[in-house]
């Protein structure tokens, strides 16, 4: 069997939060350390430019992530973990792409499509109001991240699905014009992976507004945990764990055994207020090895320049080659 390439792209537009940590940042940290596959993890720094306008947030945001992922025990032994912006070569590669993407195609990204039924809400005159060209091609740009390093499997969750049909359709394109080069990959679409509800219940997001940042310090994340909303059933009557969102916060950190016992304690009836200080206790003492490293790589970024540098290296020893290849291909070649 050959073997497989997984990549993985992460947006540097916020803080990272305990949903991302159990639907995304853990999965991948386990699967970093699977040496029967090359593993690329990058930062869609450029991406982030599509949705953030602020310098400073984009920066901070790029370091949060790097440090996130370093702190949670990423293997950059065995991973290439970079930086996108540290590659030229995607973005060479994304100008090419462009000649074999039909516009039509992105004409019907969701992501572009939505703002377009904004403005037509909004009873606006120009349907492309606002919208800025790093939206529209923000398709093309995936497809660089992922065809330049020959990947063969793309996690991803259900909202990224479009694009990977994208990628896949633009890299036969491709091909069907120059040559069997680039590499088709297909998506791993997760279903299965947690997604946490937040603060208020509904799913935890950025856009809502009610996450609890991963590395939270100790005093906030108990002043957030005992902000989660419950039902108002007294102390001692029996409670659902299904529905509550302490259970489901507790179980995707806790071992089945300690569930186990959560559930006869919901029962039993115990305590709302209890319940919250027992998931603060219970999630603090699981976070702090990693909240110490975090801490500890935000107080010295070099770190973790050094880190992304060491992976661009890695990285850019098959982007190098690969982009000459494609280069090639087009006719862009020396002359003589
Ligand atoms: N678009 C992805 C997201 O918003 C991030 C991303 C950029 C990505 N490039 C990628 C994911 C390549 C996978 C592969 O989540």
């Amino acid at each position: 069997m050959t073997q497989e390439t997984y990549l993985t792209g992460i947006t540097t537009t916020g803080t990272p939060h305990i949903g991302n940590y159990v639907g995304a940042i853990r999965p991948a940290v386990a699967s970093s350390k699977d040496g029967s596959r090359k593993n690329f993890y990058f930062l869609a720094d450029y991406h982030s430019l599509a949705k953030a306008e602020d310098p400073d947030r984009v920066h901070r945001s790029g370091l949060e992530v790097a440090a996130t992922w370093l702190a949670t025990g990423l293997d950059t032994g065995n991973a290439v973990f970079y930086r996108q912006s540290d590659i030229p070569e995607i973005m060479e590669l994304t100008w090419i792409l462009t000649s074999v993407t039909a516009k039509g195609l992105m004409n019907r990204a969701h992501s572009y499509k939505a703002q377009v039924q904004v403005n037509e809400d909004s009873g606006s005159k120009d349907p492309d109001k606002g919208i800025m060209m790093a939206l529209y091609n923000y398709p093309i740009l995936m497809a660089a991240d992922i065809l330049m390093f020959k990947s063969t499997k793309v996690p991803v969750g259900r909202d990224q699905k479009q694009h990977m049909e994208m990628t896949r359709d633009i890299a036969q394109r491709f091909n069907h014009r120059y040559g069997n080069i680039l590499v088709i990959p297909d998506a791993e679409i997760s279903d299965s992976t947690a997604v946490l509800s937040g603060l208020d219940g509904r799913k935890m997001s950025k856009s809502y507004d009610n996450t609890i940042p991963l590395f939270a310090d100790e005093k906030r994340l108990r002043k957030l945990i005992m902000k989660i909303k419950t039902n108002s059933l007294e102390p001692g009557k029996p409670k659902e764990t299904e529905g509550s969102t302490l259970y489901e916060i507790y179980r995707a950190f806790a071992t089945d055994d300690e569930v186990k016992d959560i559930e006869k304690r919901y029962a039993e009836g115990i305590a709302w207020g209890e319940m919250k200080q027992l998931l603060f206790e219970y999630i603090n003492e699981h976070i702090k090895p990693m909240r110490e490293e975090y801490n500890r790589l935000l107080d010295d970024p070099a770190v973790v320049e050094q880190e992304l540098k060491k992976g661009a290296q890695k990285a850019r020893e098959i982007s190098v080659p690969y982009l000459d290849e494609i280069r090639y291909a087009v006719g862009i070649r020396k002359l003589g």
